[in-house]
């Protein structure tokens, strides 16, 4: 399955009236990615899935978009990184149906309709890559997370004890929610 991502950017506005960019990830945002998880609060970082405060992960990941395993869409505003989503998927195991969302948004940035923007997006690019559910993994402490992906139309699906394990070695539950892309028609979100 290949990544149909669109390949001029997109110019939106924020409710707040602020103009973004979305445009896909490269291999040139590897640096500002770094620095934009560095200007992130301790509690977001607690809860990414990688420490994309490390250079190598950062690395790893322009990797998985060389190999089609990932997209990322990056928002932008004012020339400075505002958030991303990232569609993940595997393409040959028995969830190929499936596709993972992350979905991180600046603190700056919250809350003026960014994330769902870019969900919206991601779930337009799993459907034309014939996916047929968008999974989203959090942990149970993660309120305002689980807030708006319910929002989003996502529903809990599982509770899995102590399945993730935090940057400062801290397990904790994980809480995996979906959203059906099948038949998703436009807009949705
Ligand atoms: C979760 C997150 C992506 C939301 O992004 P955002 O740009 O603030 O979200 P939006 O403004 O687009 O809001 C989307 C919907 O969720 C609702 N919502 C947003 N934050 C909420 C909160 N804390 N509590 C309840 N509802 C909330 C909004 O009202 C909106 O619904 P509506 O359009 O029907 O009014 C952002 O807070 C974030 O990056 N958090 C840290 C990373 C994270 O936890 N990611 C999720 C796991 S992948």
């Amino acid at each position: 399955m290949q990544h149909t991502q669109r390949a001029s950017p997109l110019l939106i506005s924020l409710r707040n009236g602020l103009a973004v960019t979305l445009r896909p990830m490269s291999a040139f945002d590897a640096n500002r990615l770094v620095s934009f998880a560095n200007s992130l609060p301790a509690s977001d970082l607690l809860h990414l899935r990688m420490d994309i405060t490390q250079p190598e992960v950062v690395r790893q990941w322009v990797r998985q978009l060389e190999e089609n395993t990932t997209a990322t869409i990056i928002a932008e505003a004012d020339g400075q990184i505002a958030g991303y989503a990232i569609l993940h998927h595997h393409q040959v195991t028995w969830q190929r149906h499936l596709g993972e969302i992350r979905i991180l948004i600046g603190p700056a940035y919250r809350g003026q309709g960014l994330g769902r923007q870019l969900a919206r997006e991601i779930f337009v690019l799993a459907r034309d890559m014939g996916l047929s559910r968008i999974v989203a993994q959090m942990m149970p402490e993660q309120k305002g997370a689980i807030a708006t992906f319910e929002h989003l139309g996502f529903q809990p699906e599982a509770l899995l004890s102590d399945f993730v394990i935090d940057r400062d070695g801290q397990t904790h539950d994980l809480m995996i929610m979906a959203y059906d892309v099948t038949g998703l028609t436009e807009p949705t979100v």
